[in-house]
């Protein structure tokens, strides 16, 4: 297992950063890298044509690596919302069939499939509150013969409760629904292969437990739906697009597998070297690896919140990198202002308290939370 990395951030020392759910931290490094990125901008005859494609080209290998997928199977997003409209422009959803979606998923995998279902006269499901927090039996419960869609995660993302992915992939499968992730609260962090859930569309938003940019993701699309349609029609998602001399000889083909869906301007040349740094250092420590080590924390947090008599998911029920503490009635009004006071950083997300330990975490900026809560609660 690893220790902790916090020699590689620039957390200081009065600072209790448990937030990588809302926004994880670059690291020094690729902090570096970005400074070098901007400046070249001053001197843009520095920049090589060949950086048009080399950038993406490696971003495409490393996510690619994180995933077990073919990097011709990547294509990068601004956003979730993009990859997510990328996925509903594809999908062929009928009158009368149903998307299944959960209950206070996060709205980018959400909004969509409302305006979907509309357009088509299809409905969405929405999977409620499993009073067991089995999430896992509740999706695999809703989806049937009449579902054209499943549109989940690996976690929800207020409380860190798990879903099993290779279950729901596998009986999303069995009735011929289409099944699309966002997997912004665990990619990177909890060990996830296209190979073992066979996923149709993945996106995941790179700013936060991937340690990269803002307005930076990454989209699997599996090769069985790359001749599909792209939200934009860059230029570069076409034939031939490196050769700048010809770009006017307009092309009808597409560049092969999941080029088409790439974003305009793909190559953002700040971006994309701090995210390959950031997804460098992920894939060099290993996802198995941290893994373990948030679930060495959250465990901690499981352990003290339950002697306190608070309300977790349960150990097997719940992700290793996020946990949320339940309050039946809403979180007390006191809690906020007695973290912030003591410059701890969780988030409020509905009845609980969400807590999110990254790689620069130890058991230390746990206990200094819970002596708040001791005081407080
Ligand atoms: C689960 C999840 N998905 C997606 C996002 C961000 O979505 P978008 O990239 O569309 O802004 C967030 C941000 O909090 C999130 O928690």
């Amino acid at each position: 297992m690893i220790k902790c990395q916090k020699e590689l951030f620039e957390i200081p020392d009065g600072i209790t950063y448990l937030n990588a759910a809302y926004m994880g931290p670059l690291t020094k490094r690729a902090a570096e890298i970005g400074k070098v990125a901007v400046e070249q901008k001053l001197t843009p005859w520095n920049i090589p044509v060949s950086e048009f494609f080399d950038l993406p080209g490696r971003v495409y290998n490393l996510s690619a690596k994180l995933i077990g997928a073919e990097p011709s199977d990547m294509a990068i997003v601004p956003s979730v919302s993009y990859g997510i409209a990328i996925a509903a422009k594809n999908i062929p959803v009928l009158a009368g069939q149903k998307i299944v979606v959960m209950a206070d998923q996060f709205p980018s995998n959400v909004y969509p499939w409302k305006e979907l279902a509309e357009e088509k006269g299809a409905t969405v499901e929405t999977v409620s509150w499993p009073s067991d927090d089995d999430w896992t039996r509740a999706i695999v419960e809703a989806i049937d013969d009449n579902t054209a869609v499943v549109a989940t995660a690996n976690a929800h993302w207020t409380n860190g409760s798990f879903i099993d992915l290779v279950a729901v992939g596998k009986k999303a499968r069995s009735v011929g629904a289409s099944l699309v992730l966002d997997l912004t609260q665990t990619l990177g962090v909890v060990p996830f292969s296209v190979k073992d859930v066979d996923p149709d569309y993945m996106v995941v938003g790179a700013y936060k437990w991937l340690l990269g940019p803002y307005s930076y993701g990454f989209m699997y699309v599996a090769e069985r739906n790359h001749g599909g349609k792209p939200i934009e029609e860059s230029w570069m998602t076409r034939k031939d697009a490196d050769d700048f001399t010809r770009l006017v000889d307009y092309k009808e083909a597409y560049e092969s597998g999941a080029r088409r869906f790439d974003m305009g301007e793909k190559s953002n040349f700040i971006h994309a070297p701090i995210a390959a740094e950031a997804l460098s250092l992920i894939l060099s420590l290993g996802v198995e690896n941290i893994a373990a080590y948030l679930k060495t924390l959250t465990d901690h947090i499981a352990t003290r919140a339950r002697k306190m008599g608070l309300n977790v998911v349960d150990e097997g029920k719940r992700v290793p990198n996020l946990i949320g503490i339940n309050f039946a009635g809403g979180v007390p009004e006191n809690i906020s202002s007695a973290l912030e006071a003591k410059k701890i950083h969780v988030s409020i997300r509905g009845d609980s308290i969400r807590i999110a330990p990254h790689i620069y975490n130890d058991f230390d900026d746990i206990d200094r939370m819970f002596e708040v809560f001791e005081r407080e609660l």
